[in-house]
């Protein structure tokens, strides 16, 4: 059965998920705070300049796309009272502690609530999600059966369905997905560039810091605001530069100092 669905925050990763909808079958309506109607006729979705009467179209889900950063500032602005039913609110933050108290303390209390981070982006799932990671946590779930028509849309198209606690993937992606980018980020802040005597591990660093700074920098700076994990492994990161530094300075004057003793 198909899914009648609510986008809020049509930016970039709001249109990749809505292609792959739209293909299901669903029927999309989208909001955002710039205007993207036209883009939206496009595509056959309705899009509405004015929350209020978004929230009031029979939607089965909204979908919270918006930057991790404008969560707080964007659930405010959204007048819950104009819900017309009890309506299930998943998000795709990529950091999930943070989403899951604000939907927490601010929806009705007869909203479900699943959070959720799909693994992957426009640039890693253009070619279709199949075995691509699909993470989410149902927080407050009492209509399963809306429930898992949405999470089939991710099931069906052959991701890997990954449930945990929005805790313990943010103890995880601190360790792995923000240091990809901080290091994706740290590149671009050297400048590197391909050269004409690339390694094979050269090209990778340089795709790394294409693919990384391709995402906004408020997404990034989210990746860290927004989980409290992050700092620790920045530190970490930071700590492991200076070791790995030091061994070679040792290693040189070891070096250096045991030629000048035989000249
Ligand atoms: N890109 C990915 O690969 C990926 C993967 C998994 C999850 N996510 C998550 O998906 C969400 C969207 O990511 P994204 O790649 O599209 O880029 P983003 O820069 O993180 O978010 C852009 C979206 O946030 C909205 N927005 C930003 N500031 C706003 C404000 N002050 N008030 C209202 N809306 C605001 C934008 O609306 P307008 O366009 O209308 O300005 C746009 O819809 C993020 O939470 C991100 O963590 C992204």
């Amino acid at each position: 059965m198909s899914l009648k669905i609510g986008i809020v925050g049509f930016g970039s990763f709001g249109q990749f998920l809505a292609k792959t909808m739209i293909k299901q079958g669903h029927t999309l309506r989208a909001t955002s705070r710039a205007d993207y109607s036209h883009f939206c006729l496009q595509m056959g979705i309705q899009f509405f300049r004015d929350v209020a009467e978004f929230l009031e179209f029979d939607n089965d889900v909204i979908l919270i796309c918006t930057s991790i950063l404008s969560l707080s500032e964007v659930l405010s602005s959204m007048p819950l009272t104009r819900l017309q039913r009890p309506t299930l609110f998943v998000d795709v933050l990529s950091v999930k502690e943070h989403p899951r108290a604000l939907l927490l303390r601010v929806l009705p209390v007869e909203s479900d609530i699943l959070c959720t981070h799909p693994m992957f982006g426009p640039d890693s799932g253009k070619d279709g999600w199949k075995d691509l990671t699909f993470m989410y946590d149902k927080v407050r779930i009492r209509d399963e059966a809306i429930c898992s028509k949405f999470i089939h849309i991710f099931a069906s198209e052959g991701c890997r369905m990954l449930q945990m606690s929005c805790e313990e993937h943010d103890k995880l992606a601190a360790k792995s997905q923000f240091i990809t980018h901080t290091i994706g980020r740290t590149l671009a802040e050297m400048d590197v560039k391909s050269t004409t005597i690339d390694t094979k591990g050269f090209q990778t660093l340089v795709q790394l810091k294409d693919t990384t700074t391709r995402d906004s920098f408020d997404l990034y700076s989210g990746l860290f605001v927004y989980n409290r994990f992050a700092v620790q492994e920045l530190e970490h990161l930071e700590r492991a530069l200076h070791r790995v530094k030091d061994m070679l300075l040792q290693r040189k004057s070891e070096e250096l100092g045991t030629q000048k003793a035989e000249c």
